[in-house]
């Protein structure tokens, strides 16, 4: 029996999965990849940390010089998370001939072309698969399945974590605080939470997506982001009134040569298949020329979700180790048009507070007018002589009418007060 030795960089979440699988469906990969995979090292960062599973302690270690002069090692799996040192490990193991396989989406996304040229460069191969929606085969998807298509549409849940919180809080309406909790409880959240819930992990992911499948290169800057920070149970409340429920959505278009990325809470109906992906589950739906409408769905975190994805990528190495003849790739042939925020066209949820006196709803009403902006429904809640709540639904305009008239109802009086603006996406069910 041939055996290879790996090294694990990371036993977080991740990598505590990537041990369990090994463990669990040792002698299926041994039939699939024709190899006994062994881990050879795992570097951590504290030596004297509890660890829940049985790994002897002769495998850790905190000195990446320990991995990097082992030359038994053939192959680097990076879950560590982070850009630095990250990325120089990384880089560090393709120049000493070793594989790569990470889950690393921040890495990807801002480093990924030196990563690839790199991995070119030194003939050795440069997986990722886990790094976008956990253990949903969507990069091996885009590069080798779909490959015959012109990809015209990308939509998806593509963060477990802030998918976990918005289904906790409106289907068991927990707070946002005890949701978040469950989800780090549960290892789905980044080390930084901040990065699930104001959206950055999922622009990572869409940068990689938009790359992969729209060939060009995408800096993550030009995606617009929102995070989930803003939705409150009471926009929960009003989404449902409408027929709604809210998502984390990232959304990829191409429309004459330019594409619109962007991240952001979405309304979508109730009874289309997003609306009904929950917990830390993810989706991803999209459009090719050939094959159609499609919908990947699966876990989008978690560390044998996860794992399936990382140790796939191990055994796709392994197979390919003696021709080396199949790189996944950014692809990277130049820079496509980003369509300006306020150039996008949707519908739009605006919750104002407006102090309940005559003609108040008129005067809005009529800024909205005068922006071509068309409202569809309007809703008032409160008592009179109070502060009360003005919902306004719209139909599709351009987001650059909506910025104006919010600017324009803000000069009103100081007593307007616009609580939350929220993109529609009827997602063909209108
Ligand atoms: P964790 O925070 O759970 O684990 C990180 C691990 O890396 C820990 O073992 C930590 O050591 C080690 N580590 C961190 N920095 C260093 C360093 N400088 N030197 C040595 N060791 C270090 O992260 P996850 O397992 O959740 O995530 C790992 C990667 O996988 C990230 O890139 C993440 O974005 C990605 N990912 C995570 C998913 C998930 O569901 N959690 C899903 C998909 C991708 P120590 O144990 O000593 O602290
Ligand atoms: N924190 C990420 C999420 C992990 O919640 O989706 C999976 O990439």
């Amino acid at each position: 029996m041939r055996e290879v030795k790996i090294a694990l960089l990371g036993f977080g979440n991740v990598g505590k999965g990537v041990w369990k699988i090994l463990n669990m469906n040792s002698e299926e990969l041994i039939k699939r990849s024709g190899y006994h995979i062994k881990i050879g090292k795992i570097l951590i960062r504290d030596i004297n940390k509890a660890r829940d599973l049985d790994v002897p302690k002769e495998l850790f270690t905190t000195n990446f010089e320990d991995i990097i002069e082992d030359d038994s090692i053939d192959i680097i799996v990076e879950l560590m998370g982070g850009i630095e040192p990250a990325v120089d490990y990384m880089l560090q193991g393709m120049k000493r001939k070793k594989h790569i396989v990470t889950a690393n989406k921040m890495a990807i996304a801002t480093k990924g072309n030196t990563l690839i040229k790199t991995s070119r460069e030194e003939g050795v191969m440069f997986y990722f698969e886990g790094s976008v929606a956990g253990g949903i085969p969507i990069i091996h998807g885009l590069n080798d399945n779909l490959v015959a298509n012109k990809i015209e549409e990308v939509i998806g849940i593509i963060n477990g974590t802030t998918n976990y919180i918005l289904t906790k809080m409106t289907q068991e309406k927990i707070s946002f605080e005890q949701a978040l909790a469950e989800a780090q409880k549960k290892g789905y959240a980044e080390a930084d939470p901040t990065s699930d819930v104001e959206a950055f992990d999922a622009v990572y992911k869409l940068c990689i997506l938009a790359s992969l499948a729209f060939d060009t290169i995408v800096s993550v800057n030009s995606i617009y982001r929102e995070g989930i920070n803003n939705v409150k149970p009471i926009d929960i409340e009003y989404a449902r009134e409408f027929g709604y429920v809210i998502k984390l959505l990232g959304i990829i278009k191409e429309t004459n040569g330019e594409l619109e990325l962007r991240v952001h809470p979405t309304m979508v109906p109730a009874e289309h298949p997003l609306a009904n992906v929950n917990d830390s589950f993810n989706a991803i739906f999209l459009k090719g020329n050939a094959v159609g409408d499609l919908m990947f769905y699966g876990r989008g975190a978690g560390e044998l979700p996860t794992g399936s994805a990382v140790v796939g990528d191990i055994v796709s190495i392994l197979r390919n180790k003696e021709k080396s003849s199949y790189y996944p790739c950014l692809k990277n042939e130049g820079y496509k048009k980003i369509k300006d925020i306020e150039e996008v066209k949707c519908e739009y949820y605006i919750r104002i507070t407006v102090k309940d006196k005559p003609g108040v709803l008129g005067e809005i009403s009529s800024i909205f007018g005068k922006n071509n902006v068309s409202i569809l429904s309007v809703i008032q809640k409160g008592k009179r002589e109070e502060l009360v709540s003005l919902v306004f639904i719209t139909h599709s305009t351009l987001e650059g009418n909506i910025n104006k008239s919010i600017g324009m109802i803000k000069a009103l009086n100081d007593s307007e007060k616009i609580e939350n603006i929220i993109r529609i996406e009827n997602l063909g069910m209108d």
